[in-house]
């Protein structure tokens, strides 16, 4: 854990500060009082199951949560027979919503055998009325309800309900602030996730994310820097900066500044050895910033570019104020800059009105473009959101015909262009052991490609020369050159 935080200075025979993070700073000593009472009467601290749904931003807050509970003194299962069940939720498809209300049903037995269990819910879902609205009435053993905004009032949502028998739930609109300085703990030690804003302003029709995680806020450079070089001083060596539109960062500070000269800023961190970005919107996409990546060595050679359709006339209707051949001419100038880069996208399929001719031109971009990979989602109506309400939604069987061809496509050019560096040494930073080989670690190249190659617990973290000898399509299996 970094930016652990001394509460024996917290007074909890006082009133609670008004002001944040002192406020909280509080509550979670008053639920480490909690915590050790639990202690005494079971012989062991309470345990807490996080579970995250959703993109890399819940991901990173699910560190945060997990930062205050652990801080409070609760011990992390990852387990569902725990004391406290926290869903951090994701609603950006509908299938996300449906695998959490699934999910609670089977929470429901558990708790029935473990009356005392706390259930929470937090994150993006929890910001739709309607979601709020069914939970409270078709799962009243749910104990507290959260949303995106409030995330680092844990504590405090957890005192309130250990205070009194009945749900807690509290839901904020929006929010102006960034409240810094909470405990995280990471679920890696060599790498991590950094905020540097929140919120979108982009408004692609089809999207629900800037009604779920309110306007774009981008956070000082200053806490940005010193946040990271925490990090490193704690063990990062990769870093990935997290933005629903990294392109956009900074426009609205006080004192503006680009995404670029944040990169460079970012790059001269000592003790920093890679930086990854996610995700860029092609429409901000700046020539600064492409002499930003290939100027600074720690930047890796990965660049995640979702394209979403390949229809000149579908982006126009999905408000992504690109076309394709803008796109294409972008990926042109990114590949004439750095042409060892490893390009990935997302794809919708069976946006409203999309025809087969629409969907040729998707078919056309993945072929051009040859990705190294490509999350492809079949479109899920969100309510609420512009596209939700056009005529000529696609029908199913239709758009689970295009799904099923264009995962096709992308998989036969991923597979072609994923083996390029066989028969090279790269530089691979080790994430764990392999889950299939024993003996094998799991690492990853500049560019993103997994690589395994036979080794020790002990390289996880490191940096380490691996020769690629054999690609099996959308990985490496290598050779140690050099120990670190
Ligand atoms: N901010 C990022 C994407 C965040 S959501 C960006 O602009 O690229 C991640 C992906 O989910 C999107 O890129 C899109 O491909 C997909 N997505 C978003 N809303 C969707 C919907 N209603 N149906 C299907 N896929 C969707
Ligand atoms: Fe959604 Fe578009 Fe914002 Fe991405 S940029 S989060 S797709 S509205
Ligand atoms: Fe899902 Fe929220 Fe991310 S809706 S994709 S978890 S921003």
């Amino acid at each position: 854990m970094y930016n652990e935080i001394d509460l024996d200075r917290m007074d909890p025979s006082l009133d609670p500060p008004a002001e944040e993070p002192e406020r909280q700073y509080y509550f979670m000593a008053r639920c480490r009082e909690w915590v050790l009472a639990f202690q005494q009467d079971h012989g062991r601290p309470p345990r807490a199951c996080i579970q995250t749904f959703g993109c890399q931003m819940n991901a990173r807050d699910s560190e945060k949560l997990l930062g205050i509970l652990s801080q409070t003194g609760f011990e992390e299962t990852d387990r569902e027979e725990a004391d406290l069940v926290l869903y951090n939720t994701c609603t950006v498809r509908d299938n996300a919503n449906q695998k959490v209300y699934g999910r609670l049903g089977r929470l429901s037995v558990l708790k029935r055998k473990n009356p005392h269990m706390i259930i929470a819910l937090c994150g993006c879902m929890m910001q739709e009325r309607q979601a709020v609205e069914k939970i409270r009435k078709s799962y009243p053993f749910v104990d507290i309800i959260f949303g995106t905004h409030n995330i680092f009032k844990l504590a405090e949502l957890l005192y309130d309900r250990l205070c009194r028998q009945q749900m807690v739930v509290d839901i904020w609109d929006g929010t102006k602030a960034v409240v810094e300085e909470l405990p995280t703990q990471r679920k890696f030690p060599f790498k991590s996730g950094v905020n540097i804003m929140f919120g979108c302003n982009n408004f692609c029709s089809y999207c629900i994310v800037p009604y779920v995680r309110g306007r774009e806020r981008s956070r000082e450079p200053e806490e940005i820097l010193a946040e990271i070089r925490r990090l490193v001083a704690d063990g990062v060596v990769e870093v990935m900066l997290l933005g629903q539109n990294v392109n956009s960062y900074g426009k609205n500070l006080a004192r503006p500044m680009t995404f670029a000269q944040l990169l460079r800023q970012v790059n001269e961190i000592p003790g920093l050895a890679r930086i990854r970005f996610m995700t860029s919107h092609p429409k901000d996409l700046s020539v600064d910033l492409i002499e930003a990546m290939k100027d600074c060595q720690k930047v890796c050679r990965h660049l995640h570019l979702p394209i979403q359709s390949g229809s000149s006339r579908i982006l126009e209707q999905m408000n992504r104020r690109y076309t394709k051949e803008g796109y294409l001419a972008l990926v042109d100038r990114i590949r004439q800059a750095m042409p060892d880069i490893s390009l990935t996208t997302d794809i919708i399929v069976g946006f409203p009105g999309e025809t087969e001719e629409d969907f040729q031109e998707t078919l056309d971009v993945v072929r051009r473009v040859r990705y190294d990979s490509a999350f492809t989602f079949l479109y899920s109506k969100r309510t609420g959101t512009p596209a939700a309400a056009m005529a000529a939604q696609v029908p199913e069987d239709v758009a689970k015909d295009r799904f099923d061809r264009l995962l096709a496509l992308v998989q036969q050019t991923a597979g072609q262009v994923c083996g390029r560096d066989t028969g090279t040494v790269g530089k691979v930073l080790v994430e764990c052991p392999d889950d299939h080989q024993d003996g094998y670690v799991t690492g990853r190249l500049s560019n993103n490609t997994t690589v395994h190659f036979p080794g020790t617990v002990e390289l996880v973290g490191k940096l380490v020369d691996v020769y690629l000898e054999e690609s099996r399509g959308f990985y490496y299996m290598g050779r140690l050159v050099k120990e670190p």
